[in-house]
């Protein structure tokens, strides 16, 4: 008895000092990719059209486009990183499990944006990894000097029935990580998805 309230002692001495302590020190278990990795980088002369996947490659396609401003103005010269899986969910043929090949992806891409902030890319619209449960998605790195960086590091699709609904509300753990973009079929059959990036000063 004397060790369970001891114990008791202890964790209510730990919730109230929990208490006391700054809400963004408790702000803890963010997203440990949210930090760019080397070669995440994208060329100072890289274009800002990229294609990722040519026609060849199989899965419907997709064209992305937007802005990266600072909420006003454009942003130019920024450095954005994209990269998705193949219509199989796999980033690499040959990663061991599900999601493993991310930083060795096939399908990538480098773009720094225009003097209006634009960037856009061609692809095919990724797979969800295969044997999990997690929604098809886009990731991004996206940079820019005098910049924090975007903290905005996937764009989900709004038809994928894998979204859940606290994730499609804005009530999932890490609601800023992710965007669900709208996308919109043509009459060729191209998806065309625009996602704007809006970037926070260092
Ligand atoms: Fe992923």
């Amino acid at each position: 008895m004397k060790a369970i309230s001891a114990n008791r002692r202890s964790l209510l001495t730990l919730a109230a000092a929990a208490a006391l302590l700054p809400r963004r020190v408790l702000a803890f278990n963010v997203p440990s990719y949210a930090v760019a990795k080397p070669g995440q980088l994208a060329p100072s002369d890289a274009p800002p059209h990229v294609i990722v996947a040519g026609t060849s490659e199989p899965g419907p396609r997709m064209a992305v486009q937007g802005r990266v401003t600072d909420g006003k103005n454009p942003v130019r010269g920024a450095s954005i990183f994209v990269y998705h899986t193949d219509a199989n969910g796999r980033y690499d043929p040959n990663e061991p499990r599900p999601g493993e090949g991310a930083d060795n992806a096939r399908l990538r891409g480098f773009m720094r944006s225009d003097a209006k902030g634009g960037y856009s890319f061609e692809s095919i619209r990724p797979a969800p990894y295969p044997t999990t449960t997690l929604p098809e998605h886009v990731h991004y790195v996206v940079l820019a000097e005098g910049f924090k960086e975007d903290r905005v590091l996937e764009f989900w699709f709004a038809d994928d029935p894998l979204i859940q609904p606290p994730q499609r509300e804005g009530q999932a753990r890490f609601p800023d990580y992710f965007y669900i973009s709208e996308p919109m079929q043509d009459t060729h059959g191209i998806w065309h998805i625009t996602h704007d990036i809006v970037l926070e000063r260092a």
